[in-house]
């Protein structure tokens, strides 16, 4: 009789923790709501950003230190002065009127979009 009593008594334990322990699984839901963060947009700035691909794409010819003669586009005051028309530029297709940059290549998507990108965000 005794035997039973302690089986019972084991089994009201087991059956008692194992309903304690679904509780805290029901509030999990909750934390995985308050983890949802907002996208980091980030600023497209001339000297991280657009100054390289200028040195790269639009040099020799727009950079005077590296003997360009043409207009000078590495600086951020020349570069805001010019933006328009570069982005009108750049968006042209080779053998157009205008195209840059000339004589080489049309830049990728994603370059073109660098230079429009940085004039939506200001021109910093
Ligand atoms: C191989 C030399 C060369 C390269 C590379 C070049 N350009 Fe030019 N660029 C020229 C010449 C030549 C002109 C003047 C002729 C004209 O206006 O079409 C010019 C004119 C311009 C003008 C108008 C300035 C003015 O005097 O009216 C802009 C803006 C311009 N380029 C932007 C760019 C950009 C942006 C790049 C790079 C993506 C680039 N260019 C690459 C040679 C170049």
């Amino acid at each position: 009789m005794k035997k039973v009593f302690l089986f019972a008594v084991v089994l009201a334990i087991i059956i008692v923790s194992c309903a304690r322990k679904s509780v805290p699984q029901t509030s999990t839901g909750t934390d995985a709501v308050t983890e949802v963060k907002a996208p980091v947009v980030e600023v497209t700035k001339f000297e991280t950003s657009v100054k390289s691909l200028i040195t790269t794409k639009c040099g020799p010819c727009h950079v005077p230190s590296a003997g360009g003669k043409k207009v000078a586009l590495d600086n951020l005051q020349d570069a805001q002065k010019w933006a328009d028309e570069i982005v009108k530029r750049i968006q042209m297709n080779p053998g157009d009127r205008g195209y840059m940059p000339f004589k080489n290549p049309k830049l990728s998507d994603e370059e073109i979009a660098v230079f429009k990108k940085w004039v939506k965000d200001g021109m910093n």
